[in-house]
């Protein structure tokens, strides 16, 4: 998970809004990733700005750097890349209650907010969390898209409970990781896909039952009604992106 973490930034003295400040930006669909300076974001009454202490990067930058979806999510160039922060507040907006300046702070921003590879970064309080203090910069920005939505895939979709069987696709990556721990974290019984030199992480992270889908057929195991399974993929798959994640509740 960590090794997604490209970006930390230096603790030098922080830009202010009225400057330029150097992100990760590209010009163009498909256009190769830069370094270069770009206006600092404007602070909003219901924002902060943050100091990025370090960013992330997920396939969805990628996918959105290709122009793929580019009909569902139109990019404005430049286009910072990243959406995943984790960093300190320097400026809070007038209708901020929760934070202050100097909070560690991370956050997985809004369309509109992204641009995470920057030096400085605009967040939605409503869109940040405190930093708990037993992570570092680094592995608090490998936590927000990737651990969100398996947040969203499991809990808030697929409505998990103590004692459903839950069946998690590509349970070494990045979604996938934190899709275990959710479900074991509410009781449930998880089985979950990767390939054999990943069978012992996805065991220390919980996973009851261990399918190497490389040298087997996952719906070769008779633990799950697969009926079930495809009626909740689909319905899933249908309401938003869920990546390779499959609830199978039994
Ligand atoms: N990362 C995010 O924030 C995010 C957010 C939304 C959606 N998604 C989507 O979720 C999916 C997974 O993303 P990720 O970031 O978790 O990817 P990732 O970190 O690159 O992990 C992909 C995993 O897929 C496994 N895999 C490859 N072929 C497989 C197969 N045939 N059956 C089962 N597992 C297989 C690999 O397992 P082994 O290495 O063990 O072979 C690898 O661990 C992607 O479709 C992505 O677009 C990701």
């Amino acid at each position: 998970m960590l090794d997604t973490v490209i970006a930390q930034t230096s603790h030098r003295a922080v830009r202010t809004r009225e400057q330029n400040m150097k992100a990760a930006m590209i010009k163009y669909y498909q256009a190769p990733i830069e370094v270069g300076e770009v206006d600092a974001p404007a602070l909003k009454n219901d924002s902060v700005l943050g100091a990025v202490r370090a960013a992330s990067i997920n396939p969805i930058d990628d996918i959105l750097r290709s122009g793929a979806i580019q009909d569902m999510m139109p990019l404005t160039f430049p286009h910072t890349m990243g959406y995943d922060i984790s960093g300190e507040v320097i400026e809070v907006g007038r209708d901020v209650t929760r934070c202050k300046v100097g909070d560690a702070v991370f956050s997985r921003p809004n369309q509109t907010d992204a641009g995470a590879i920057a030096e400085v970064a605009r967040v939605k309080e409503s869109e940040l969390a405190m930093k708990p203090e037993t992570l570092s910069h680094a592995e608090a920005a490998s936590v927000p898209l990737a651990g969100l939505n398996a947040w969203q895939a499991l809990i808030t979709r697929g409505k998990i409970r103590a004692g459903d069987k839950v069946l998690i696709h590509a349970g070494s990556g990045d979604v996938g990781t934190f899709a275990i721990q959710i479900a074991k974290h509410v009781g449930a019984h998880v089985a979950t896909t990767c390939s054999g030199r990943n069978a012992d992480l996805v065991r220390r992270l919980g996973a009851d039952v261990v399918i190497d889908y490389k040298t087997e057929a996952f719906d070769h195991r008779k633990t799950f009604p697969m009926k079930q399974a495809a009626a909740a993929y689909e319905e899933l798959a249908n309401g938003h992106s869920v990546g390779k994640i499959v609830v199978l509740v039994s």
